[in-house]
């Protein structure tokens, strides 16, 4: 196999991984990556059924973290108590307890204040005609959003944004001792910041999130602090740096194909489906955490062996010819949606809706209002940021 089996199997090009991805697909489907510790999954067919398959674990996964790391580090305690590291009745629990302020219908009812505020910060940039379609515009944008919904104050929201900067550096399939060092600091900084702001919420209660979540009972039980941290935290970090990555990812493939631009500006109605496109065809995570097999397991005619991990990389199972025809046109008007880019099964996405329109507003308003939007190729960089892919810098002109 001519995979270099040293390199971490989610950067094979940062720049365009799909070469790499395509013959890791073709010649050894089922990839065990001794870079990640993990078997890499890269068929649709086999990344669909582990997805569903309860024989894996996450609480697993964050013992075998535990064990390299040690047991009192911030960021694992943290991570203890998040959606993506829990299993079976009490993740479910949990999810759906904050689930209901995520749904379609309470994302459509914000939708005006998203494009307020898409509107309100494209009005401060247009003067100049240039902009860092990351630095200045999609990455605040992600995190203004959840500290509008779970009622950060505006002026706490930069140092949020560093703090949670740090914590996603420590969600990598490979976590280093320095990422996890970052990460300890930022989630230490984060936590003492968040009990302050609950115990405020506890005396003051408001028409927001984290209110809602003091207030919250089901089945009797209603969260503990440390879960309302947690959960905070994981609100905060997981819409941060992959929804920024796909307004950038999103924006630099309609510009490679102005006839789809065309297409989506002569036609708005199209951006749900070409939202759809643009997770498909570059998505911003490349790899859901990594999860264990309690028991031994077959995919794809290779053992899984208990105890080992296995992970899937999203970017292939998206371009899979056996699912999607033509998987390397990028097409705005495809209507088959069923990349698993925001996962699938128990862990899917919760902030898919939300996900969904923000980029949506964002894409779109950039496209409408700038006709002359052009990339300045030279000066764009890419970025992987521990699972997640992105850009670094995506300077434009307009
Ligand atoms: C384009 C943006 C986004 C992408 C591509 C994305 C992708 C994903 C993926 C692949 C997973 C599965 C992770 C895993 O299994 O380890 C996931 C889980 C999750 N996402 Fe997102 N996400 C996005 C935005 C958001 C937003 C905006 C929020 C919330 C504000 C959010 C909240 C979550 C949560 C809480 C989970 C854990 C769910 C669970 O384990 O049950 N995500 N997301």
């Amino acid at each position: 196999m001519t995979f270099p089996d040293d390199r971490d199997p989610t950067l094979p090009g940062v720049a365009d991984p799909y070469p790499l991805y395509h013959l890791l697909r073709r010649e050894d489907p089922v990839h065990w990556s001794s870079f990640a510790n993990a078997w890499m999954l890269t068929r649709h067919a086999d990344a669909t059924a582990y997805l569903q398959d309860r024989r894996f674990s996450r609480v697993a996964f964050l013992d075998a973290m535990r064990t390299k790391f040690g047991d009192n580090q911030p960021i694992l305690k943290f991570q203890s108590e998040e959606l993506a590291f829990l299993d079976g009745e009490k993740h479910m629990r949990l999810k759906n307890l904050v689930g209901k302020a995520f749904s379609p219908q309470r994302i459509a009812a914000i939708r005006p204040w998203i494009r307020a505020a898409v509107d309100a910060r494209l009005d401060e940039l247009a003067p100049s005609h240039r902009m860092d379609v990351i630095r200045d515009f999609a990455y605040p944008l992600p995190a203004n959003v959840i500290s509008q919904l779970l009622g950060v104050p505006e002026a706490d929201r930069a140092k949020l944004r560093a703090w949670v900067d740090g914590i996603v550096l420590s969600r990598g399939l490979v976590r280093t001792s320095e990422m996890m060092e970052e990460g300890d600091r930022s989630a230490a900084a984060f936590e003492k910041y968040l009990r302050e702001l609950l115990a405020k919420r506890r005396s003051n209660p408001s028409d927001d999130l984290m209110s809602a979540m003091i207030a919250a009972e089901e089945q009797g039980a209603s969260l503990s602090e440390d879960q309302i941290v947690s959960m905070t935290e994981t609100l905060f970090a997981a819409g941060h740096a992959t929804t920024r990555s796909l307004i950038g990812l999103g924006l630099i493939a309609l510009l490679r194909h102005p006839d789809e631009l065309a297409r989506l500006r002569s036609n708005p109605d199209l951006i749900a489906d070409a939202v759809e496109e643009m997770l498909r065809y570059d998505p911003p995570t490349q790899a859901p955490s990594p999860q264990v097999a309690m028991e031994d397991v077959e995919i794809g005619g290779k053992l899984i062996r208990k105890g080992q991990m296995v992970s899937v990389l999203i970017g292939a199972a998206n371009r899979d010819p056996a699912r999607f025809p033509d998987p390397d046109r990028f097409d705005i008007g495809r209507r088959d949606h069923d990349h698993l880019s925001f996962s699938q099964g128990p862990h899917y996405c919760l902030g898919a809706s939300l996900a969904r329109a923000e980029a949506q507003i964002a894409i779109l308003a950039l496209v409408e209002r700038f006709p002359r939007l052009r990339i300045v190729e030279r000066a764009m960089r890419y970025q992987i940021a521990g699972r997640f892919r992105g850009f670094e810098s995506l300077p434009v002109e307009f």
